[in-house]
């Protein structure tokens, strides 16, 4: 596939400089389809019989094979979500912190990690690192390492300044259990698991796939408690009495996902080409000489934040009426570009001649 074969799956690119995958990617044309289809067989021949939940099932297994693939890592160990934060929620159930136990986390994590840490009912220790990357970031973390700590919960690409955390050094430097939210990882860096033993999976950012879409690895399932079972958590069920946990990560699997979303996502998950994370890479670099003010620092993911001169809301919305999609960060005087393999050159020129102005 060629770049301009890449950009052609996507029908928004034909007028928009989309720049927004870090919330959500853009959807590709055999996506929509795959979901169209399969929408369209519910409808005129219903979602019931034994052939339909087959197909779901072995559609499932598909997506799962899929990830698996893409985290360096084996199905077995792989359970179907709906979200990032699902996965993190069900991790922080399924620990059972108390007050007594500790989680390290930073003051840069997104909701998704932060609120079920915070719901955990363990004590939090937060690193303060919310302008840091590289060993300053690391070292952040590891300072608030006690006796006490169970569980570090951390990015991988921090989502308002994109850095990235080296999680395996993490993991290696405390050989504690560590959670990884990658929601701003799986899609735009090459990610391998390793000996990390929970990781994080949103489909709808930079895998371009359908909302309500993810994945959670989990190193040992075994180690984990299902906390919140779906109809997916059962090998057996005897009503009334006991409840065997399917073998492997499936038992975590979330509730229901539509077979035309599972479909979606498995279309979207064929379609990233070899030299994927490369054109990210290459892109984002681009990206940060093209612009003034920039935040993020060089080598990261494909995130670049930068601050513009002006109102970071109002130059979001005006590069928007543009046709120039990014977004403003809350909080802070900074707008964010997420460059994906899909996108080219002209798109960060429209980027930065709309930034600069009149
Ligand atoms: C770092 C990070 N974590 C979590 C989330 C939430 O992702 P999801 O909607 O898949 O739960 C986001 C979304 O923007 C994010 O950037």
């Amino acid at each position: 596939m060629t770049h301009d074969e890449a950009r052609g799956l996507f029908p928004v690119l034909e007028h928009a400089a989309y720049l927004n995958a870090g919330t959500f990617g853009p959807l590709a044309r055999a996506t929509a389809d795959a979901i169209a289809k399969q929408a369209r067989r519910d409808v005129e021949h219903g979602r019931s019989g034994k052939p339909y939940f087959d197909e779901m099932l072995a559609t499932r297994s598909d997506v799962r094979d899929r990830i698996a693939r893409l985290l360096g890592t084996i199905a077995d160990r792989v359970a179907v979500t709906s979200s990032t934060t699902d996965g993190c929620n069900i991790v922080l159930a399924g620990l059972d912190l108390r007050p007594e136990d500790e989680i390290v986390t930073t003051d840069a994590e997104h909701f998704g990690l932060a609120g079920p840490v915070f719901a955990s009912g363990a004590t939090v220790r937060v690193a303060r690192a919310s302008t840091m990357s590289g060993e300053p970031l690391l070292d952040a973390i590891v300072a608030e390492v006690t006796p006490r700590t169970r569980l570090l919960a951390v990015s991988h690409v921090l989502w308002r300044t994109g850095a990235v955390l080296d999680v395996h050094e993490l993991k290696a430097r405390t050989g504690l259990a560590v959670l990884v939210d990658g929601a701003q990882s799986v899609g735009a860096i090459p990610v391998d698991v390793g000996a990390l033993d929970f990781y994080t999976v949103s489909g709808q950012k930079w895998l371009c796939g359908p909302d309500s879409t993810g994945a959670l690895y989990v190193a040992d399932p075994d180690a984990l408690r299902v906390a919140r079972p779906s109809y997916f958590a059962q090998e057996s069920f005897e009503p009334g009495g006991r409840f065997v946990a399917k073998p492997g990560a499936q038992r975590f699997d979330s509730g229901w996902t539509s077979l035309a979303t599972l479909k979606g996502l498995a279309a979207a998950l064929s379609l990233g080409p070899e030299w994927g994370y490369e054109r990210i890479a290459e892109l984002a670099a681009r990206c940060r000489d093209a612009l003034n003010g920039v935040v993020t620092a060089p080598d990261q993911a494909g995130l670049v934040t930068f601050e513009p001169d002006g109102d970071a809301e109002q130059v979001a919305a005006r590069l928007l009426e543009q046709d120039v999609v990014v977004r403003n960060l809350p909080g802070t005087p900074w707008v964010r570009a997420s460059c994906g393999w899909w996108n080219d050159e002209s798109d960060l020129e429209r980027l930065a001649r709309g930034v600069r102005g009149p």
